[in-house]
């Protein structure tokens, strides 16, 4: 069966991520989750209010999700397909086109967005 993974913030977990990360796993039976790291975060200009430490802890109480590794830069996905024999890598479709580079080494993925809800949604309401 399938390796999948996926990548992103994940700061203040919801429904969205829920939506995204089941429908993953639902592709293979082991799901990678690459978390951006604080650091990598600040680099992107996104500030997650969630320590690195919190997320991957609410990442790693999913059922679903097989394994957490740090995200620390851009250029990092290859080697971590290779590393970990990876057959498709997932994103929302917010992120459409920007990982076909990737179809070289796995399968490349985009599923739809869940309407309505963001981090960034709700860090406004805060
Ligand atoms: N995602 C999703 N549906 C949402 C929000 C996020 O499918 N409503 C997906 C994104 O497309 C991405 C993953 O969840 O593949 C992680 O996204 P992330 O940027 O951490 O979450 P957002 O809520 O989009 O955060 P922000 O508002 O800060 O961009």
């Amino acid at each position: 069966m399938a390796t999948i993974i996926t990548y992103g913030t994940f700061d203040f977990f919801h429904y969205g991520h829920f939506e995204l990360l089941s429908k993953a796993k639902n592709l293979g039976s082991k799901l990678i989750v690459g978390l951006s790291t604080d650091d990598f975060n600040q680099q992107k200009n996104k500030y997650s209010i969630l320590s690195f430490e919190k997320r991957k802890k609410i990442l790693e109480s999913l059922n679903f999700v097989n394994l957490v590794i740090p995200e620390i830069n851009w250029n990092q996905k290859i080697n971590d397909i290779q590393k970990y024999n990876v057959d498709i890598f997932v994103m929302g479709d917010d992120w459409t086109g920007e990982f076909n580079y990737l179809e070289d080494y796995c399968q490349v993925i985009y599923l739809p967005r869940t309407d309505k809800i963001s981090t960034s949604l709700i860090k406004e309401l805060l």
